[in-house]
């Protein structure tokens, strides 16, 4: 019996499933509907494209603070139910540069719950850099992670439905389903029904290399660009090198152009990639593995986690928009989302 039907396969979908098992919800009442699942490529699908840290240039008011720190501190258990780092979540040490000094809030929030955190000196930091930091962070794989999340999800009962929807009410699977939960991303913008206009995508592109030289974070936040180079776990040394933030461009195509001057711009913020490469100390030695390009599905106004009545006894609960950071703050998203859900009906 249905009676929770969450649409999306994206990590934010598969975050709030785990979320209503942690509450206490039976499996079998929770059904996943969605067009594309774990395993799918697809420009609509912005989850396997994600370079997968944990990193700290998100927003310092309160919510994306409380989605950021929780999802640090509990994904340690959710690593230990899928088997431990080979499922493709893995701790790795990150440094994180800032031209632009983060609000006291930030700072202070962060320092009270990263692990191994460390302020780096002002003499040590790169010219330009206002602040920097040190600590261990994330890393996930996020192909192998939604596959084996799926899998465990699965194996606890949960149903899984391959479908595009035209509109929400096709979410209504039976009679029996009291709630939805719309975690349908970038595809909020597009669905029938109240379109969301305030949805629009922030372009990236990344360049994925062999680098088994490399087993650490590094990244910079200028005002204008993001420069990033982050370790894919369990991949066969896979180094992901990084990247655009395009407000409100839909394309899924890649570009020599930023392709390379990706390559420039992490080589000089991270020298060792090239002065260690076991294949050749000259950008024509790094070995690329693949360029993609995804579409963070961003909201003006911040993440959407809102409780609404359809009609009696019917809820919709949305929980999408969660831009640059569904893998880093999706935990904490979830959570909110489903103590929405199991709220009594008059706390709406
Ligand atoms: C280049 C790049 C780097 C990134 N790096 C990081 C990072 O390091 N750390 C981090 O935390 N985040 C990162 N992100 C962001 C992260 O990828 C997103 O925040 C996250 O994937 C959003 O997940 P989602 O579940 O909301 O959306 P999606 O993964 O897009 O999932 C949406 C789901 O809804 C379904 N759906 C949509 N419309 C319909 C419909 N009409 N009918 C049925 N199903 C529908 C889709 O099929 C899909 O299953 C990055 C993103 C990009 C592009
Ligand atoms: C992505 O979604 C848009 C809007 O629904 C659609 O027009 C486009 O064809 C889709 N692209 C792919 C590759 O499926
Ligand atoms: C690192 O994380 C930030 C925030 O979560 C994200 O915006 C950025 O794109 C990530 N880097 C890569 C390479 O994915
Ligand atoms: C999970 O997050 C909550 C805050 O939302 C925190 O109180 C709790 O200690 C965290 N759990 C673990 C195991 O760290
Ligand atoms: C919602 O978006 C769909 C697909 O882009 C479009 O066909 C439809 O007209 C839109 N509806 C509204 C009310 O804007
Ligand atoms: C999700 O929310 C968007 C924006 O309000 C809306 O257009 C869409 O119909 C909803 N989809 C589902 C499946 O609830
Ligand atoms: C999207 O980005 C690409 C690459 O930077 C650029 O060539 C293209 O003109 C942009 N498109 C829009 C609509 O901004």
């Amino acid at each position: 019996m249905t009676k929770y039907v969450i649409v999306g396969s994206g990590i934010i979908g598969l975050y709030t499933a785990y979320n209503l098992l942690l509450r206490g919800v039976s499996p079998r009442e929770i059904t996943i509907v969605a067009e594309h699942l774990p395993g799918d490529e697809s420009i609509n699908y912005t989850s396997p494209y994600a370079g997968g840290n944990f990193s700290c240039i998100t927003d310092d008011d309160p919510k994306t603070l409380f989605y950021d720190k929780h999802t640090y501190t509990n994904l340690s258990r959710l690593q230990k139910e899928l088997g431990g780092a080979p499922c493709g979540l893995d701790r790795y040490i990150s440094t994180e540069y800032w031209d632009t000094k983060p609000s006291k809030e930030k700072i202070e929030s962060l320092a009270s719950y990263l692990q191994e955190y460390e302020i780096i000196d002002q003499m040590n930091l790169p010219m330009g850099v206002a602040y920097g930091i040190k600590f261990r962070s994330w890393n996930f794989n996020c192909p192998k992670f939604l596959l084996n999340f799926q899998k465990y999800l699965q194996e606890k009962g949960i149903r899984f439905i391959k479908r595009k929807l035209t509109h929400i009410t096709q979410a209504y699977l039976t009679s029996s389903t009291k709630t939805v939960f719309n975690c349908t991303g970038i595809g909020a913008h597009k669905l029938g029904g109240v379109n969301d206009t305030n949805v629009y995508p922030t372009r990236g592109q990344v360049v994925v290399i062999k680098a088994p030289h490399i087993v650490e974070n590094v990244m910079r936040w200028g005002e204008d660009y993001a420069t990033y180079i982050i370790k894919r776990p369990y991949s066969k040394d896979q180094l992901i090198l990084g990247g655009y933030m395009q407000k409100d461009n839909w394309t899924a195509d890649t570009y020599k152009h930023e392709t390379e001057d990706i390559l420039k711009r992490t080589t000089e913020l991270f020298p060792k990639i090239l002065a260690d490469n076991p294949y050749g100390n000259d950008l024509k030695d790094l070995e690329i593995l693949r360029v993609v390009s995804g579409l963070r599905p961003s909201r003006y106004g911040g993440v959407r986690i809102e409780k609404s009545l359809v009609e009696h006894n019917k809820y919709l609960v949305h929980n999408y928009g969660a831009s640059g950071y569904g893998y880093q703050a999706g935990l904490g998203m979830g959570y909110e989302a489903v103590r929405l859900a199991l709220a009594r009906d008059n706390n709406l």
